[in-house]
């Protein structure tokens, strides 16, 4: 399709990174009461990475970002910006600075955007923002999370989803608009169905000046609740894309959702009448990895060549804020 408006956007190259260490269902029962049967049949998860102790965000970004990089053909000094979708940063001041640093992308403008797992959708849309203006050529945008940094292993409701990694796609300036349409959404009235909130403690500094100094709490989640949401919002959020796009669900050579609940992909595809080879899934072996999922997705099918040149995309991601959007494209420049 030729560009509408604007300068035309092409995703050229993708990249990913899990850490070695994996534990399975089994091994999740010798902590919670729960059993791979239990976990299998209600999310399709098998098996989730975990980054070790050692292990920064920093780490896993960097090395999904090298490959993407690498199969986009261009040099870290090319990349005009860096952003960087993540709830689980090493520094809540910004993890994409240090990304900036480790690649030597020495041109670029770097910074953090937190959407839960929205992220890499709402960063997807973000990026798109700059190329179409002609403000920017080569954006590199990064969806990574070490949620167990964050997760209440002591909950089976929430440990059993979860699991860390990182993935990252090069967004270029293309004379081929390959950047159909998006919708992007959020509902703060249902933001307590999910959070991983701070709690202050009240310190007295001298009489009358108080502050609160605290943490952020482990993850909380109505599962049902979002379930629920996940369910009815997506679909709708993808059909408003495909919309805009111009195009129907038959056009759509893969769908590819945020990799939350194999319940939930089933549900969406069905609801849009997408057959389930069309559906990429890698749930089973990585869990549900927030802002990682989709670009990890994204990259094993690529590299499996699964998805090819042209192929088009329905990208969609949900999560806390609420928020949930959806982006169609087509693979490669
Ligand atoms: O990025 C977005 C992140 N969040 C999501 O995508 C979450 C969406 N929601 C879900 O995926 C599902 O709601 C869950 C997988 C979290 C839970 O599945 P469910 O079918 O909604 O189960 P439930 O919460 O209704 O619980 C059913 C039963 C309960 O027992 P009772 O009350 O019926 O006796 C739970 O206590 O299953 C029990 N249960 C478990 N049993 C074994 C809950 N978690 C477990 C567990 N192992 N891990």
């Amino acid at each position: 399709m030729l560009q509408q408006s604007g300068f035309g956007i092409a995703v050229t190259g993708s990249g990913s990174c899990t850490p070695q260490v994996s534990l399975d269902n089994h091994g999740l029962s010798q902590i919670v009461e729960t059993s791979d049967e239990w976990i299998a049949a209600r999310t399709g998860i098998r098996s989730r990475r975990l980054a070790n102790h050692g292990m920064s965000l920093c780490d896993l970004a960097t090395f999904a970002s090298q490959q993407a990089l690498s199969m986009a053909q261009i040099l870290p000094t090319d990349i005009d910006l860096i952003i960087l979708a993540t709830s689980s940063p090493d520094d809540l001041f910004g993890t994409a600075g240090q990304i900036q640093y480790r690649l030597g992308a020495t041109k670029a403008v770097a910074f953090d955007l937190t959407a839960a797992c929205s992220g890499f959708v709402f960063g997807l849309v973000t990026a798109s923002q700059f190329i179409r203006t002609g403000v920017y050529q080569n954006v590199l945008l990064i969806g990574a999370d070490i949620l167990s940094r964050w997760v209440n292993w002591s909950d089976r409701g929430t440990c059993i989803l979860f699991g860390d990694g990182a993935g990252a796609v090069v967004l270029q300036a293309s004379e081929i608009d390959r950047f159909l349409g998006f919708e992007i959404r959020s509902d703060g009235t249902q933001n307590s169905s999910l959070n991983l909130a701070y709690k202050a403690q009240s310190q007295e500094l001298i009489d009358g000046v108080n502050i609160g100094q605290g943490t952020f709490q482990p993850i909380t989640m109505n599962g049902q609740e979002i379930y629920r949401f996940a369910v009815k919002k997506v679909p709708e959020v993808i059909e408003k894309a495909m919309f805009r796009a111009n195009i129907s669900a038959t056009e759509i050579d893969w769908l590819l959702l945020h990799q939350a609940n194999q319940r939930i992909l089933d549900a969406v595809a069905q609801r849009l009448h997408i057959p389930p080879e069309k559906v990429i899934s890698n749930l089973a072996n990585y869990g549900n990895t927030s802002a990682a999922s989709i670009p990890l997705a994204l990259d094993e099918a690529v590299r499996q060549g699964k998805v090819k040149a042209g192929d088009t995309i329905a990208a969609a991601g949900f999560g806390a804020g609420l928020s949930w959007g959806a982006v169609i494209f087509q693979w490669g420049s």
